[in-house]
C-alpha cells in the first residue's frame, strides 16, 4: 500500500488548478443511464471512484470511451454511452466499496423498468441508510422490496409525478427523486431538497439532455416528466471540497496561493472563517487567492450544515488548522454520527482535541511534530496531510488509497506550490 512522506514547515507559493467535483462527477457519469444516446462529460477529475464507476456502468452494457486530460489543469472525458442496458444488478462488492454507486439504482429503474442493487452497509463515517431514497422512489409509482441485503425496484409501467417532501436534507435522496423523476409520467414536485451546487451541475446537465427541471439552487425542485433523454456534452464543475482543502492548506502552513477554478460562492463559510482566523482572501479574475503570513491562526468555533452551510467534507480539514490555533475552537458536526475519526490520528502529532458526543473541543498548541498517521476515510486522511504540512520533522500518512479515491494527484499539486511531500510505493 502506498503511502506519503511530508517534512513539514515549508510555505506554500504559486497557484493549484482545481480539478472537476468527485461529488458531481460521479452522479453525472450515473447519468447516463437515463438515454440511449452518448453523453461526453468532461473535465473529470483523475480518482479511484470514478474508475469504479467507469467499470460498474461498463457492467450494465454502457460502451465507456476515456481521454486522459493534459497535465494536472485539465480534467480528463469521458463519453457514455448506454445504447441498450443489458444488466441492471449493482452487486454488494461494488456498492460496499464506493456508496455513489447506490446512484446507479434510480436510472436505471427510470430507464430500464427495473434494478438490483445493493445496499450499501454501513461505512466508516456513520450509518448511512438510504430510506429517503426508497421512499421517494416508492412515491413516484416503484415498487421496492429488500431481499438479502439487496434493493429490488422495479416499475413495469413506469415510474410517475409525485410530491416527495423530505423529513431533512439528504444530497444522494434528492438526486436520486431528480434522476427518477426526469423520465416519470408527469409532474413531480421535491421538497426540502438539498441545495448542494453539485445538485444544481446535475440538474442543468439533466437539462442539456432534456430534461423538464426548474428551481435549482432552491430547496423545491420541480420536474416535468418527458418520454426520453437524449444525448449531451457536459463540463464537470471544480471541486469545491478540493479548493477549501487546499485554501487550509495556504492557512495552516503560510504564503500566498492562488486557487484555479475556485468559487467563492461554493466556499463561502470557509473563507468567512479562514479570514476570522487571520488569513486573506482575494477573488481573482482565475480563482480565489489566499495569503498568510506565519503567525498561529486564531481559533473559531464551527458547525457543519447542509450547503449553504458549512461542509461536513471539510469539517477534518479545519479541525487540522485548529490544532495549532491561538485559543480553543468547538467544532460540531451535524450530518454524520461519527465522522471525528481523524481526532485520534491528530492526537499522534500532537493536537490537544476531547471530543464528546457531536462535539469537538480543540485547544490549540504552538506546535504538532511529524509521526505515522492512518486515516480510515478520505476527508480525515486529507486532514492529517494537512497537520503534516506544519508538523515539525516528518509525518507518514499510511493508508493513501483513501485519498486516492477523492483527490487527484494530490501530492503533484502540492509539490508544485514548494510543499515537500513524496509518495513511496510499496
Ligand atoms: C454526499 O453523501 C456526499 N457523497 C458526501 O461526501 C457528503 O459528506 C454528504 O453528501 C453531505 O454533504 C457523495 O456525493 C458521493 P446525505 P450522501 O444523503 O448523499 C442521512 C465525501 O467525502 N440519510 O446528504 O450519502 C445520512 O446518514 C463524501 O466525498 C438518511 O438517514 O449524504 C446522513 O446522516 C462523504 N437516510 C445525512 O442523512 C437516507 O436515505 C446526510 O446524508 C439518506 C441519508
Amino acid at each position: 500500500m502506498d503511502r506519503i512522506r511530508i517534512g513539514g514547515g515549508r510555505r506554500l507559493s504559486g497557484e493549484i488548478p482545481i480539478s472537476g467535483a468527485k461529488n458531481a462527477a460521479l452522479k453525472l457519469m450515473a447519468a447516463a443511464l437515463l438515454t440511449a444516446e452518448p453523453l461526453h462529460l468532461a473535465n473529470i477529475p483523475r480518482l479511484a471512484d470514478v474508475r469504479a464507476m467507469a467499470e460498474l456502468l461498463k457492467s450494465f452494457g454502457v460502451a465507456v470511451t476515456h481521454t486522459p486530460g493534459k497535465g494536472l489543469g485539465e480534467g480528463d472525458t469521458y463519453t457514455l454511452h448506454a445504447a441498450a442496458i443489458t444488466s441492471s444488478f449493482a452487486s454488494y462488492d461494488m456498492v460496499r466499496k464506493m456508496r455513489a454507486s447506490f446512484q446507479v439504482l434510480a436510472p436505471l429503474l427510470a430507464r430500464h423498468g427495473e434494478a438490483k442493487v445493493s445496499l450499501p452497509g454501513g461505512c466508516a463515517i456513520g450509518a448511512r441508510p438510504v430510506d429517503l431514497h426508497l421512499k421517494a422512489l416508492e412515491a413516484l409509482g416503484a415498487q421496492v422490496t429488500l431481499e438479502d441485503g439487496y434493493v429490488i425496484a422495479t416499475a413495469k409501467s413506469g415510474l410517475h409525478g409525485a410530491r416527495i417532501e423530505f423529513p431533512f436534507v439528504s444530497v444522494g435522496a434528492t438526486e436520486t427523486a431528480l434522476m427518477a423523476a426526469t423520465l416519470a409520467r408527469g409532474e413531480t414536485l421535491i421538497g426540502n431538497a438539498a441545495r448542494e451546487p453539485e445538485i444544481e451541475d446535475l440538474a442543468r446537465c439533466l437539462i442539456a439532455m432534456g430534461a423538464k427541471i426548474s428551481g435549482m439552487g432552491t430547496s423545491r425542485l420541480t420536474v416535468e416528466g418527458v418520454s426520453s433523454l437524449h444525448g449531451a456534452s457536459w463540463s464537470v464543475m471544480h471541486d469545491r471540497i478540493e479548493a477549501g482543502t487546499y485554501a487550509i492548506a495556504v492557512a495552516i502552513a503560510g504564503g500566498e496561493v492562488e486557487l484555479l477554478g475556485a468559487r467563492r460562492d461554493c466556499i463561502a463559510p470557509l473563507l468567512d472563517l479562514l479570514e476570522q482566523s487571520g488569513t486573506d482572501t482575494r477573488d481573482t479574475n482565475r480563482g480565489i487567492a489566499l495569503h498568510r503570513n506565519g503567525a498561529r491562526p486564531a481559533s473559531v468555533d464551527l458547525t457543519t450544515a447542509p450547503f449553504p452551510g458549512f461542509p461536513t467534507d471539510l469539517q477534518a480539514q479545519f479541525m487540522a488548522l485548529m490544532t495549532v490555533g491561538e485559543g480553543t475552537s468547538v467544532i460540531r458536526e451535524t450530518i454524520f454520527e461519527n465522522r471525528f475519526m481523524h481526532v485520534p490520528e491528530l492526537g499522534r502529532l500532537g493536537a490537544d482535541i476531547r471530543v464528546n458526543g457531536d462535539v469537538a473541543t480543540v485547544r490549540g498548541v504552538p506546535k504538532l511534530k511529524g509521526a505515522p498517521v492512518m486515516a480510515t476515510d478520505l476527508r480525515a486522511s486529507s486532514s492529517l496531510v494537512l497537520a503534516g504540512l506544519v508538523a515539525e520533522g516528518e509525518t507518514i500518512v499510511n493508508r493513501v488509497y483513501h485519498l486516492d479515491r477523492g483527490f487527484d494527484r494530490l501530492e503533484e499539486k502540492l509539490r508544485g506550490v514548494g510543499a515537500e511531500i513524496v509518495r513511496e510505493k510499496e
